[in-house]
């Protein structure tokens, strides 16, 4: 019998994930997507077609089989995975794309699986830009068995890379995250200060981005530094909201500490 995939968070990622999802994966039935906020999921459903929006969660979740979730935070998370565990989910699949800290995606893996279903953690990098192409970064952790049954929605769907970490627990996929968001952040300082020394120095930011496009292994540091130099980090709808940022943030030095580990940048 034909999958039937639910998506639950129509934000930056969910929107981006979903339009490739829709576009790339040959999905026999439409695609179903719930978002908090309706309208969002329901103009976003008018752009991508071949797919249809349930007005709760509980619905999206009744009629599928695999359910891929990317909501903005733990809260966000927990809160969603608080409905659903009031339901029947024998036999479904989980996918969880959300940056959540590990303690948390372990507890709902095992929740999840004690309900009779299926977990997969996959956090993602690669920001909305990236996420458009097609070209996140995914960290899939859980049981094998699992991991493969969604392995044929990632690349050449919403991925360029898998880094598989199938057989181990949820929370190894969500660790790797956090410690990852260490490159991120440690990326944009280094761009930023580059930035404001080409600036302060009348060098200017376009001659200093000519070096970053060219610098071996760049890739990131163009991204983040063209976002910058372009005023995206000031447009009324952020790329990254700062409370976003932040957040990330006291969730890696939290980990750090918590390990004994000290991150001096
Ligand atoms: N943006 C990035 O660069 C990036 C990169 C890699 C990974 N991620 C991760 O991907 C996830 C989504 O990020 P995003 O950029 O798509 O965020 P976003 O644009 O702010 O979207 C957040 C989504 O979560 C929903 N949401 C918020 N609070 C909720 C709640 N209490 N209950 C149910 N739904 C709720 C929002 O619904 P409403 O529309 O109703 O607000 C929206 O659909 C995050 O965990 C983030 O860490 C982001």
């Amino acid at each position: 019998m034909a999958t039937q995939m639910a998506f639950l968070g129509i934000g930056l990622m969910g929107q981006a994930m979903t339009k490739n999802i829709v576009g790339k994966a040959n999905l026999e039935k439409p695609l179903i997507l719930w978002n908090r906020t309706q309208q969002r999921a329901q103009e976003h459903s008018s752009n991508i077609g071949h797919s249809l929006v349930a007005t709760t969660v509980k619905e999206a979740v009744f009629s599928a089989d695999i359910i891929w979730s990317c909501l903005q935070d733990q809260k966000a998370v927990t809160e969603t995975f608080e409905e659903i565990l009031k339901m029947d989910i024998r036999g479904k699949l989980f996918l969880e794309s959300s940056t959540v800290v590990p303690d948390v995606t372990n507890r709902i893996a095992k929740e999840v699986e004690e309900a009779g279903a299926e977990f997969v953690a996959m956090p993602v990098f690669g920001e909305p830009s990236l996420a458009e192409k097609g070209k996140l970064i995914c960290v899939p952790a859980g049981p094998e068995a699992s991991v493969l049954r969604i392995k044929p929605y990632l690349v050449g769907v919403v991925a360029q890379a898998v880094i598989d970490l199938s057989g181990e627990e949820a929370g190894k996929a969500s660790l790797l995250k956090i410690i990852g968001n260490v490159l991120i952040m440690t990326t944009m300082e280094a761009c930023a200060e580059i930035n404001v020394f080409a600036e302060k120095t009348g060098l200017g930011v376009k001659n200093a981005q000519k070096l970053i496009d060219n610098f071996p292994h760049a890739a990131a540091h163009t991204i983040y530094s063209t976002k910058m130099i372009n005023g995206d980090y000031y447009k009324e709808e952020a790329m990254v909201e700062v409370k976003k940022a932040r957040h990330l943030t006291a969730q890696v030095l939290e980990l750090a500490k918590a390990n004994n580990v000290s991150l001096k940048s």
